[in-house]
């Protein structure tokens, strides 16, 4: 079955939730797609080095953009992936909330490694790297948020989960990522959405600049649809699962098959 997949970029507003959803609302309104993956802190902004300017803008389930996401969500039949500031007993997390349809509560996973001065504001995340099943759809989505690309661990272990698609909502301040993105693809043979957010953001005297450059990159990691480094874009894409889940790619070798777990774990130093 072909998915219709949209990847949003936008430039939120700092502080603004009203204006974000206002933004969100308005771009997606014409977008027929099944799932829709919105960009780290979408509703929010991103620079925050203050827990008390964060507080009022921070999300549980039941909130006010929770609420707004879900409603969404269920109007389009859709699933929807967005970043949001996140709280919980207290504590502030960069968390991706994740939407269904027929489901009230969202999943939300909490960013693991966090980003320059995200440290000042958020705790590190505390949940494990989700796959989530639609059988509807038939397809499993991989969560993993901006920074997490670094990682190379967190796509495999997305990809070991079953993920045919991981979904990246992602501020990117760097350009190192546009290399990286699409080996993440390739070595996992799978499809990266990455839906990043154009602007500047300044706190103080620093000033950050978002990169833009949204994309969706297939299997072997040639990039669908790219957006520009400015602007406001939709990427709608149609995406076919079914070749993440033979991970050969000829006659002798499978990316999964040929690992060798039993030797990664030591090193030999002479
Ligand atoms: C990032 O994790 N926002 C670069």
């Amino acid at each position: 079955m072909m998915i219709r997949l949209a990847t949003i970029q936008f430039t939120p507003v700092h502080r603004d939730r009203e204006a974000n959803l206002e933004a969100i609302e308005k771009l997606i309104a014409p977008v027929e797609a099944d799932i829709i993956v919105l960009p780290e802190l979408c509703t929010s902004g991103y620079f925050f080095v203050s827990r008390e300017e964060l507080a009022p803008l921070a999300e549980a389930p039941g909130g006010v953009a929770c609420r707004f996401f879900q409603r969404l969500a269920g109007e389009k039949g859709a699933i929807i992936v967005a970043g949001m500031p996140e709280v919980a007993d207290g504590r502030f997390y960069n968390s991706v909330f994740v939407f269904r349809a027929n489901l009230q509560e969202p999943l939300i996973y909490r960013k693991a490694h966090l980003f320059y001065k995200e440290r000042f504001v958020f705790e590190p995340g505390d949940t494990v790297f989700p796959v989530i099943r639609d059988e509807r759809l038939d397809i499993s989505i991989g969560i993993m948020l901006c920074y997490d690309w670094r990682f190379p661990e967190v796509s495999r272990v997305l990809a070991l989960g079953g993920a045919e698609l991981i979904a990246c909502p992602s501020n990117l301040v760097t350009d190192a990522w546009r290399k990286v993105m699409p080996a993440r693809a390739i070595e996992n043979k799978l499809y990266v959405a990455v839906a990043n957010r154009c602007g500047t953001e300044t706190v103080g005297d620093e000033t950050l600049l978002f990169k833009g450059c949204s994309a969706l990159y297939d299997p072997w990691g040639e990039p669908v649809s790219l957006a520009g480094a400015e602007g406001d874009a939709v990427l709608l894409v149609e995406i076919d699962p079914r070749p993440c889940r033979d991970k050969s790619f000829n006659e002798f070798n499978d990316i999964f098959a040929d690992r060798r777990p039993e030797l990664y774990g030591a090193i030999c130093k002479r």
